[in-house]
This record gives structure tokens, C-alpha cells and sequence, in this order.
């Protein structure tokens, strides 16, 4: 099978890192700006040509099964008052052509196995995973992250792995690969460790959050055991699959934001809001002023 067909969003996280806004809302639904994380993810899966997505949820994740379906009372209210726009941008959440089926993780034991939850869906054909919290800019790319990915999958057929330099200091946060040179963007994967201590590491690619897998990863579900943190980690069902089948690493053009991280959540919202064409020139006057008095405070804590 050559076109990856479905696209697994593990949504079943505690989001810890960023209580008590997680307490009772999933962290996936968090906007950049006035979208959020997941619907940015679930539109990058279909501008790759998907159309499953199966979703992993988990308690308090109802907020994005209702985010994907029809919206009666939103709907009739907007239509009564004229408010066309509003209800095309409310009805245009998904294309009709896409199917949403949710899965729910029973406890938060991994993302390993919240991706083997899929397994009964997914079936043995190659497939995507998206974790929304790694938001992707491409606007200054070709295409989207996981377009690039399906298209290199269709000449190589093998599991992909997005990947991007960290800094050694941040090995502890990542999967990370050791890989040597294939084709441009490319490398070929001969080892992963989850989350390696700087001083470990074997290099510093790190894995980010998309992936194009074999079917074949679900074939030795054994392989999924408890790994690092007691948690059932991806990171060894990738290591076990690369003994049985070849992983490539791919190098993404875009910027990545971690939006799990309250940092990369700011800076993510910052940088899109400076694009975004409502607020774009409001939020540059008030960021040159916030420049402006910064410089101003320093200068003043220098005398
Ligand atoms: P994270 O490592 O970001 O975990 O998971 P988290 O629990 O969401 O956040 P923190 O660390 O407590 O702040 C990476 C992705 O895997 C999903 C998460 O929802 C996130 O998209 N995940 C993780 C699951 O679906 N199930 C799990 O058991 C663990």
C-alpha cells in the first residue's frame, strides 16, 4: 500500500505541564491564536491526503469529539442572526470526506500504548501519527510537515521518523537517534533511545511528533513493554521494528513549537499571531512597544 490512508492523534495525556489549564480541558484544544492545536494537526493530516483520523482519547477529552461534530444550537444561532462567516468557519472544521473514529485510552500509560490502542483500526497498513502538542509552522516551507513525509514514504515504503536537532542539554526530553546520511533529508536509523541523559546521548537528533509507520510496528505488541518513566514508550516499538524492517529519519523543513511546554506554547501563539491577517499589525505595534520599554527598564537598571 503506497497511500497512508489513516492517522493516529494520541490525545490521552494528562498534559501535567500545563495544570490547572488541563484540570478539566484537554491540552489539545488549547488555541494558537483562535484554532486549536488539534484542529491544526487534523488539517495537516488531510492536506497529506488522509481521511481517517482515530483519535486516542481519554477522560476529560470530550471537548474534541464535540469540536469535530456538528454543532445544532452554535449553528441554528448563527444562522438566525446572519452571521454567514462565522458559520462557514464553524461547518469547515472537517471536510465531509473525513471520518473521525475515537478510541479511549483506559489509563495514560504511554504513547506506545496509546498508538497500540489503535491497532484494532488501524489494521496492518502503514499509517501517521500526529501529536498535536508539537505544533508545525510551514508557512515558510513547500507544504506541511506530514505532506512531505507521505510523499517521501511513497519512494522509500518504510517507517519515517520526523526529526530535528536539540540542543544536548535537551537529549532528557526526546527520543534520539543515531542515523547516518541516505538521501537529502534522510538518514537511515540504526539506533533509538527514549530519553537519553545529555551525557548519553549518542548524538542529538531528536524524534518530534510525526510519524509514518509500518503496520508491522503492532506485530510484536511484547515489544511494547514498560520502558523509561514506567511508561509504555513508541521509542521501543521503533527500536524493535528497525531489527525486522529499515526506519529512516526525515528532516522536516518548518519550525516546530513544543506547546506541551508553557515556552513553546508562547512562543508558538506569538509567532502566528504575528501572521495571522486579524491580528498581525496590532500585535506588532504592541510587541515594538513592549520592546520599547524593556530597553527603556534595562536601560534605567544599567544607571
Ligand atoms: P506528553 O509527553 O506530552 O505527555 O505526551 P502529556 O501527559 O500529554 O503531557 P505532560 O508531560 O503531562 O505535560 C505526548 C503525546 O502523547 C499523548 C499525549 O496526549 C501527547 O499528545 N499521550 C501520552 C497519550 O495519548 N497517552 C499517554 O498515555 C501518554
Amino acid at each position: 500500500m503506497t497511500r497512508i490512508r489513516k492517522a493516529v492523534f494520541p490525545v490521552a495525556g494528562l498534559g501535567s505541564r500545563f495544570l490547572p489549564a488541563t484540570k478539566a480541558q484537554p491540552k489539545e484544544m488549547l488555541p494558537i491564536v483562535d484554532k486549536p492545536l488539534i484542529q491544526y494537526a487534523v488539517e495537516e493530516a488531510v492536506a497529506a491526503g488522509i481521511t481517517e483520523m482515530i483519535f486516542i482519547t481519554g477522560r476529560n477529552k470530550r471537548a474534541i469529539e464535540d469540536h469535530f461534530d456538528k454543532a445544532y444550537e452554535l449553528e441554528a444561532e448563527l444562522e438566525a442572526h446572519n452571521k454567514q462567516a462565522l458559520l462557514d468557519l464553524v461547518r469547515q472544521v472537517i471536510p465531509k470526506n473525513v471520518t473521525c473514529i475515537y478510541i479511549r485510552q483506559s489509563a495514560p500509560l504511554g504513547l506506545g500504548h496509546a498508538v497500540l490502542c489503535a491497532r484494532p483500526v488501524v489494521g496492518d497498513e502503514p499509517f501517521a501519527v500526529l501529536l498535536a502538542d508539537d505544533f508545525m509552522d510551514t508557512s515558510g516551507a513547500t507544504r506541511p510537515v506530514l505532506a512531505q513525509m507521505t510523499e517521501a514514504y511513497g519512494d522509500e515504503k518504510c517507517s519515517l521518523l520526523a526529526v530535528q536537532d536539540v540542543p544536548r542539554a535537551h537529549t532528557r526530553q526526546y527520543g534520539i537517534v543515531s542515523a547516518t546520511p541516505h538521501k537529502p533529508r534522510l538518514e537511515l536509523v540504526s539506533g533509538i533511545v527514549e530519553k537519553p541523559q545529555p551525557e548519553e546521548a549518542p548524538s542529538t537528533p531528536a524524534v518530534v511528533g510525526r510519524y509514518v509507520l509500518s503496520g508491522a510496528i503492532f506485530k510484536h505488541p511484547e515489544n511494547l513493554g514498560l520502558g523509561a518513566g514506567g511508561e509504555i514508550q513508541l521509542t521501543d516499538g521503533i527500536a524493535a521494528l528497525m531489527q525486522v524492517e529499515r526506519v529512516l529519519a526525515y528532516r522536516y523543513d518548518g519550525q516546530r513549537y513544543d506547546c506541551g511546554s508553557k515556552l513553546g506554547y508562547l512562543q508558538a501563539t506569538a509567532a502566528m499571531g504575528l501572521k495571522h491577517p486579524e491580528t498581525g499589525e496590532g500585535f506588532r505595534a504592541f510587541l515594538k512597544e513592549l520592546a520599547a520599554d524593556m530597553t527603556r527598564e534595562n536601560g534605567h537598571g544599567g544607571t
